[in-house]
């Protein structure tokens, strides 16, 4: 670990000069003890447009339909966890294309596999076998079995000596929410089944099916899973829901943690139960080994699927290649989806399913154009096989304990600012705050001293950097938001 105040200031004098000011606090004496004072002063100002930029923004505006707020800048090129506009102005990126960019903006390796494969196949639709959607499939599979998941607990690649090769299976689809979407028709699908197998059953012994209808998907307030109908219907958040209601009949909403609620949403009536592990957009929010191991139980005592949306903190973001692989093999879900880091921002994801799963799912049932084409799967294998190593999740470990202990101060230095500890794992993290608007203000401070961070749930900052992140970088990103939540504490004063 860094000497704070001497990497402080190391970083301080690689600043701009106008970023350098150790300002005396003795209006806020108690953070002024410990908070890092290089970066009070505004380097980045949003509101200093360069002509040319705000011509092209304006140009573009006329012409796009716009659904986000964004900062006037346009970012032009990126390496590693940085990113420079078109003026050459440089922001540390904690953000990581909302948790995309596993191996850093601009990586080589991803640099090289991409131009390689575009020279040779870049489409041949699904009709067609391909060199690198059945490798990347059989990567993931074995990567799952050696280092944990889907009820395999790690270190299982072999069975009786030779490579366990069945068990589970994958579809590859073009992005977080179509994995989603995917998913939600398999359990459809599955429910089918299993009510088809019971009411034949049934209908043998004379007893009446106990039913036919197994049709219900049960997902968790604040959780996000797309923008998709189908996607959007397991999404219960009202601010993505209500503009476009009514969605889709038979989901059931439930809560997060809420172990003794599990037993009423969960029925013979469901198919399956979607959640994320650690829940993104909704503000870093983990669900507990119990309350996994409930609903588990729950599931196979109705006969439904648990479905683990791991777009977010999958694929290496908490230190293990999934976020329920370090649980033990009776919290783990029947599928798993994946997205965001796949391929580094190459459009792509998966769903990861179980063998019995993939039984009930018949040729001409599900398909895509783009999904599983060479160029994003071959550049989907190089990071896979980057990724899923020991040395770099155990990297991915220790920077995101570095970081997590930096912001476990933030608390006590800014209490009317910070509501409490962290929550989160590995590289994705996020800090409470009192007030919604403390956030806002908080991302702007920080963007306007050249760092990148987001919002997420309720009052919650987030940090989802690459996962090749330095700890000199997380040091920098927590000494720029000291001097940020400084600044806010100075604002809510009145000073
Ligand atoms: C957990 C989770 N699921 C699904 C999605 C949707 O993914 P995409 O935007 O790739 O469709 C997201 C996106 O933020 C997500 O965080």
């Amino acid at each position: 670990m860094l000497a704070r105040s001497a990497q402080c200031a190391r970083l301080a004098r690689s600043l701009p000069a106008a970023a350098v000011s150790r300002r005396s606090l003795a209006s806020s004496p108690r953070a002024a003890a410990k908070a890092c004072t290089d970066y009070l002063r505004p380097t980045h100002r949003d509101d200093e447009v360069p002509a040319d930029v705000a011509h092209k923004l304006a140009r573009h505006a006329a012409v796009t339909l716009n659904t986000y707020a964004r900062p006037n800048y346009i970012l032009a090129r990126g390496k590693g966890c940085k990113v420079w506009d078109t003026h050459d102005r440089e922001f540390l990126d904690f953000s990581g294309g909302i948790a995309v960019n596993a191996l850093g903006h601009a990586d080589e390796g991803v640099a090289k596999v991409l131009q390689d494969q575009s020279r040779k196949l870049v489409h041949n639709s699904n009709l067609w076998h391909n060199e690198w959607s059945g490798e990347l499939a059989y990567l993931l599979v074995q990567k799952t079995k050696e280092l944990g998941g889907l009820g395999y607990a790690a270190g299982q690649p072999e069975k009786n000596g030779t490579p366990d090769e069945g068990g589970l299976k994958v579809f590859f689809t073009n992005s977080g929410t179509e994995s989603n979407e995917g998913a939600l028709k398999f359990v459809r699908k599955y429910g089918k089944h299993v009510a088809a197998v019971r009411n034949a059953a049934g209908a043998e012994k004379g007893v009446e099916a106990p039913t036919d209808e197994k049709v219900e998907i049960v997902s968790f307030r604040d959780g996000f899973h797309g923008r998709s109908m189908g996607a959007l219907s397991a999404t219960w958040q009202d601010k993505y829901q209500a503009p476009f209601s009514p969605l889709v009949p038979g989901f059931v909403p439930a809560t997060l943690n809420d172990i003794d609620s599990i037993n009423q949403a969960v029925t013979e009536r469901t198919c399956g139960v979607i959640l994320e592990p650690i829940q993104g957009e909704g503000g870093i929010l983990e669900a507990s080994e119990d309350f996994l191991r409930a609903l588990r139980r729950r599931c196979d005592e109705v006969g439904a699927l648990l479905v683990f949306d791991e777009i977010q903190c999958g694929l290496g973001r908490t230190g293990s290649l999934w976020a329920h692989g370090s649980l033990p093999t009776d919290c783990h879900p029947d599928i798993v989806t994946m997205a965001k880091p796949l391929a580094n921002g190459l459009p792509v994801g998966a769903i990861m399913m179980k063998d019995k799963v993939a039984e009930v799912i018949k040729l001409g049932d599900h398909g895509t154009t783009f999904g599983g084409q060479p160029l994003q799967t071959r550049v989907a294998h190089h990071v896979v096989s980057r990724l899923a190593t020991p040395s770099f999740l155990s990297h991915v470990s220790s920077v995101g304990s570095y970081l997590h202990s930096r912001l476990s101060a933030l608390h006590t230095l800014f209490p009317r600012l910070v509501a409490g500890a962290p929550r989160g794992r590995g590289l994705i993290l996020g800090v409470p705050f009192t007030r919604d608007e403390y956030v806002q203000r908080i991302v702007k401070l920080m963007r306007e001293r050249g760092v990148l961070v987001l919002s997420c749930g309720k009052a919650t900052v987030r940090f989802v950097p690459s996962l090749t992140v330095s700890e000199e970088e997380a040091e920098k990103c927590v000494d720029v938001l000291e001097s940020a939540l400084l600044t806010l504490d100075r604002e809510v004063e009145g000073i």
